[in-house]
């Protein structure tokens, strides 16, 4: 894993920006993975701005989202739909058509789940994945005990997520829905590389427990050790309480230049 601590969250976004912008250049037929909630809101507004005025081509990527609630249309202003047109899409020049979010209307749950999966594999699998972090240590919605080999399957929310989200739908926890889609911890794990943000201190306990504890389906994050490439960026509050804080700035710190990411 290689730990990126910037002074703030906004210089975190830019240099994870940088390494999917760079992705982009290499091979404008990426394919991205997206998240959504409030950790990549920055990322992606760093993403629009190099869009506007660097002329970051979007044209040829494609995208697949980690997850979205189920009995929320698309219309519905918490789906992860809205989110993602309201905070990205709209705003750069991605082809609607190679945009991939889980439908959480879909009919036959089961059989739609299999299908999101077949298209992944279609499109040639997952340049970078795109995580945030619960504060339970889940990543998509894959709360604690999720099988670390689970596939896009539908999952409950525990209470915890609940409350945590409940801030999006005027903190009535009884309005954020018990269920998800979510792509699974083994689909996640096949992307080629993966990006995971998280900021502040609400996060501390749940970045320490993924970057130094035991790999456990009790932190699902904690699996990403397992993985060749994960990059982990986080603010000063969100590393509070790594031990080896000060290893991982001094790695970084001395990285030659050819090999930095920004
Ligand atoms: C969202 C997702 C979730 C969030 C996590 C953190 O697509 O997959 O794992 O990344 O719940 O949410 P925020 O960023 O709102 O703290």
């Amino acid at each position: 894993m290689e730990i990126i601590i910037s002074p703030d969250q906004k210089q975190s976004n830019i240099t994870a920006a940088r390494l999917i912008a760079r992705q982009i250049k290499e091979n404008p037929q990426s394919v991205l993975g997206m998240a959504t909630g409030s950790s990549p809101i920055g990322m992606y507004q760093e993403l629009i701005r190099m869009h506007k005025e660097e002329e970051l081509d979007f044209s040829q990527v494609t995208t697949f989202n980690l997850d979205e609630y189920v009995g929320l249309p698309k219309t519905h202003d918490q789906s992860y739909y809205y989110f993602m047109q309201e905070k990205l899409f709209n705003h750069i020049n991605i082809a609607p058509a190679n945009v991939h979010i889980p439908d959480g209307m879909a009919a036959d749950m089961p059989a739609y789940c299999a299908e999101y999966e077949a298209k992944i594999k279609q499109a040639g699998g997952i340049d970078i994945q795109v995580l945030g972090i619960g504060s339970d240590g889940h990543i998509g919605f894959n709360e604690p005990t999720s099988s670390l080999a689970s596939r896009t399957r539908i999952k409950t929310l525990t209470k915890q997520t609940l409350e945590d989200n409940s801030r999006f739908f005027d903190g009535d926890e009884s309005l954020v829905p018990r269920h998800c889609i979510t792509m699974g911890i083994g689909t996640i794990m096949e992307a080629r590389m993966n990006l995971l943000l998280a900021f502040g201190e609400g996060k501390a306990k749940a970045i320490a427990d993924t970057i130094e504890g035991p790999i456990t389906s009790m932190v699902p994050a904690s699996i990403l050790q397992h993985h060749e490439q994960a990059k982990v960026f986080i603010d000063e509050d969100a590393a509070s309480n790594l031990k080896l804080k000060d290893y991982y700035k001094w790695v970084y710190s001395g990285k030659p230049g050819w090999q930095k990411d920004a």
